[in-house]
């Protein structure tokens, strides 16, 4: 910004009255921030997202009820985490700026970069990781890709909360520590990266402190330390007292209007509990970010193009987690397509971020299109988890005797959403007697898992493929048939660990938390530092993926500037496979004395090539 805009920003603030100033402080309603016709202060839009815009033109509220306009739906930050591809999360970015430009929605509402603690928690679908260093390369890359098109983001929900139970009023209790290497360092990355324009508060409190008022969060360390300088927002709902808020460093409550907390600040710069200066420097930055949105001019977007790009972002995110030998399928094979999620895909999660998408893509098409020759039967209830026997006798009859059978499985929205958490990590029962009754007559089995968090696979060892396609949003359906006709070799890496029991996740003890506290007991030992830790069999650990293809590593060099206490590490890949294919390189750190305990290994870079 300009010398001369921020003069005019000042001279503008100066000519307000104090009511004016303190009116901008909340929200107009629902969606739009404040204007000021007498001053020609337009009202501009934030609107949820993040995997796609929720832009609610109709009745509104905060829990993905009422319709929003037709937007792509992206995959959510469950899956595009799984690509490792910054380029990849930039180019959703992008895609979602010019959609806001068309719909002249001034700042998206993401990404969400909490981490995930516990596999339970109801809202890991739209969280990147367990790991901080690629939660916060995600998050960035996206920011810059939105912020590319001078559309806001709003980085959330800062910070600590990292469960559904009790999120109004839970108190995450964690060690300094753990809040700097795990929980606040994606955002601490996604700040120093991309300077979000909006970094928006946790409903919960941290070390007894409601974020929104959390004076050490919102300025020591978001502004003083990490040289933040956008607005702070709350979550719809957080504030709990507007006036330490404010001087916290949190300059605008949403949704609005409040006028009853308007006048507190108003009121409390009369009687000198307020310092005027205060309330001039969040005017200041709100108007900032006003005249940003100004400069936008509506222009529209290619569906069709988003579309495509949906679809190219969900087949490199879906990771293969085993593969005998029966994938990629064959032209001329005879299979049995098993599994009511086939024709009707779950996509994305339920809750704030729900997107209206333009369309929904069927994998049963797909295949069609694409040559495999099937029978279709659905083997489960989309409505209900209970076994219906009818429909499984039908399902194992269509697999007797098929060169291979693909039986889609996973997560039911009401298993996993905002607002809740989960109590257990089993897929529903008719799911998993689907996979055993198929089991029973052919073993030719691979199960494509939608989900939007991890579930437990005792039924693996009896099937020959699996490939966790996540939620794949509107072009899930084609996204999926593309990897299993091998016109897209799968490079996918997990981005969480999938644990053998719940009883082996890291806080199981705790999680999630006795009334209001939440002890967060294991500190930094969270996802895979606790697994390699403690030394605990996983099902499936974190950066693992596997390929139509094989790679081979020479060794490594490092060339390390001791001064600058920095390196670069380089390393030739090859392919030595038949097939064209994408592989992620990640690079771990580890210490080997220590006097201080610490991860056995930690993700400190990564590059997918
Ligand atoms: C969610 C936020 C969301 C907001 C507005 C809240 O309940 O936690 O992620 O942006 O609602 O819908």
């Amino acid at each position: 910004m300009t010398n001369g805009i921020k003069d005019h920003i000042k001279a503008l603030v100066k000519s307000m009255t104090l009511e004016e100033k303190a009116l901008l402080c909340s929200g107009k309603n629902f969606w739009q921030m404040e204007g000021i016709e007498r001053l020609e202060i337009p009202s501009i839009m934030v609107t949820d997202g993040p995997h796609g815009l929720r832009k609610q033109a109709g009745e509104a509220d905060h829990l993905g009820l009422n319709q929003s306009v037709k937007a792509t739906c992206f995959p959510p930050a469950v899956t595009s985490a799984s690509s490792w591809d910054e380029a990849a999360l930039y180019e959703m970015g992008q895609a979602i700026g010019e959609e806001c430009v068309q719909e002249e929605v001034a700042v998206i509402l993401g990404p969400g970069t909490n981490i995930k603690r516990s596999p339970l928690c109801g809202r890991n679908f739209e969280y990147f990781s367990e790991d901080p260093y690629l939660a916060g390369e995600m998050a960035a890359a996206w920011i810059n890709g939105v912020q590319s098109q001078e559309i806001g983001t709003s980085l959330k929900h800062f910070a600590a909360n990292n469960q559904e139970k009790a999120r109004l009023v839970s108190n995450s209790v964690v060690d300094e520590r753990a809040l700097r290497e795990i929980y606040l360092a994606p955002f601490e990355k996604a700040v120093k990266q991309a300077q979000p324009w909006t970094v928006m508060c946790s409903y919960n409190r941290i070390n007894n402190v409601y974020s929104c008022e959390n004076e050490w969060l919102l300025t020591e360390v978001l502004r003083k330390e990490w040289g933040f300088e956008g607005l702070v927002m709350t979550d719809w709902g957080a504030m709990n007292d507007r006036v330490k808020a404010l001087k916290a460093g949190l300059e605008l409550e949403m949704p609005g209007p409040d006028p009853h907390n308007d006048k507190k600040i108003a009121d409390a710069v009369r009687n000198g509990e307020l310092d005027e200066a205060v309330l001039d420097r969040a005017a200041e930055r709100l108007l900032t970010m006003i005249r940003k949105a100004c400069e936008v001019r509506k222009k529209e977007y290619d569906a069709a193009a988003h579309h495509k790009l949906a679809r190219r972002i969900a087949a490199e995110s879906a990771v293969l987690l085993k593969n005998d030998g029966m994938l990629p399928l064959k032209k001329d094979g005879s299979y049995a397509v098993i599994g009511a999620f086939a024709e009707a895909p779950r996509y994305q999660g339920a809750g704030s971020s729900k997107i209206n998408p333009h369309q929904v893509d069927c994998v049963l098409d797909s295949l069609r299109e694409n040559g495999i020759a099937f029978e279709y039967a659905p083997g489960y209830e989309l409505e209900h988890d209970t076994i219906n026997q009818a429909l499984l006798e039908e399902a194992a009859a269509c697999a007797k005797g098929r060169d291979g059978v693909i039986v889609f499985a996973g997560l039911p929205d009401s298993y996993e959403s905002e607002g809740f958490d989960r109590t257990h990590l089993n897929m529903p029962e008719s799911h998993t007697a689907l996979i055993e009754a198929v089991a029973a007559v052919n073993p030719h089995i691979t199960v494509v898992l939608l989900c939007g968090s991890v579930v437990l696979m005792p039924w693996r060892e009896r099937v020959e493929s699996i490939l966790l396609a996540c939620l794949g949003g509107e072009a899930a359906g084609s996204a999926c048939a593309d990897v299993l006709t091998g016109a897209v070799n799968p490079s996918g890496r997990l981005a969480e660990t999938f644990p053998l029991s719940l009883e082996d996740t890291p806080c199981y003890e705790h999680f999630a938390g006795e009334g209001k506290d939440v002890e967060y007991r294991e500190s930094i030992f969270v996802g895979y530092r606790y697994y390699d830790w403690a030394e605990k069999p996983v099902a499936y650990p974190f950066g693992y993926g596997l390929s139509y293809t094989t790679f081979s590593y020479d060794t490594m060099d490092l060339i390390w500037d001791e001064e600058a206490e920095k390196g670069e590490a380089r390393i030739t890949v090859t392919n030595t496979g038949k097939t064209a294919g994408g592989e992620v390189v990640q690079l771990y750190i580890s210490k080997k004395q220590s006097a201080v305990m610490r991860a056995v290994i930690e993700l400190k870079g990564f590059k997918k090539v």
